[in-house]
């Protein structure tokens, strides 16, 4: 498999919803993702595509969030939505964009990242609860699948709080 990772570049950008509408077959995550290019913080994000022989197969992005307690605030960033087409599911493209997105955070001087989504899925990257450093997700939700990870070294390391995206993402269902 001739699988390449790379930045996406403005001409994806029809693929990218087509891949988001039918990994999650619904339009949400696709809008989401529109409506973040928006959001002048999208400079400051990391959106790469994965392709197989000039077809793009798979996207992740990753958003810039806060983590806060009270004055205290943290840049992180937040792994949201990722998508591989189902025909190419469970070959480990998933995996490559996860893996090249979390260097790619850390070359940008990330410290952490976090992730709302499978518990059993996002651990093999080294995400583990966020619970352990009391870094709280601002919805309600299950707290194993509300993961952080760090980029580097005790990058977390006094950082505890609750995240704060950017509102776009209110209006994921
Ligand atoms: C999640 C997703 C991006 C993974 O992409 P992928 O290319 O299939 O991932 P990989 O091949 O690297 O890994 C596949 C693994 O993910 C696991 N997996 C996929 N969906 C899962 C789920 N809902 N819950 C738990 N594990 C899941 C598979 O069981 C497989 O496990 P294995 O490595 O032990 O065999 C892809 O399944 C997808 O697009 N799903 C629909 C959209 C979605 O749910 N996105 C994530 C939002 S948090």
């Amino acid at each position: 498999m001739n699988l390449v990772v790379r930045f996406e570049s403005e001409r994806d950008y029809y693929q990218i919803k087509h891949i988001n509408d039918m990994a999650f077959g619904q339009e949400n995550e696709g809008i989401l993702i529109e409506n973040l290019r928006k959001n002048q913080q999208y400079v400051n994000a990391i959106s790469l595509v994965a392709e197989i022989n000039d077809k793009l197969v798979g996207h992740i992005l990753f958003f810039p969030v806060q983590i806060a307690n009270n004055e205290k605030i943290h840049q992180s960033l937040a792994l949201a939505p990722m998508a591989v087409l189902p025909a190419y599911q469970n070959q480990g493209i998933g995996g490559e964009l996860i893996r090249a997105g979390l260097e790619e955070a850390k070359d940008n001087g990330y410290k952490s990242a976090i992730v709302l989504g499978h518990k059993d899925y996002y651990p093999k990257f080294g995400f583990k609860m966020a619970k352990n450093w009391n870094i709280r997700a601002p919805y309600t939700v299950p707290l194993e699948n509300f993961m952080a990870i760090e980029l580097v070294e005790k990058g977390l390391n006094y950082v505890s709080g609750t995240v704060r995206y950017p509102a776009e993402f209110n209006d994921v269902g």
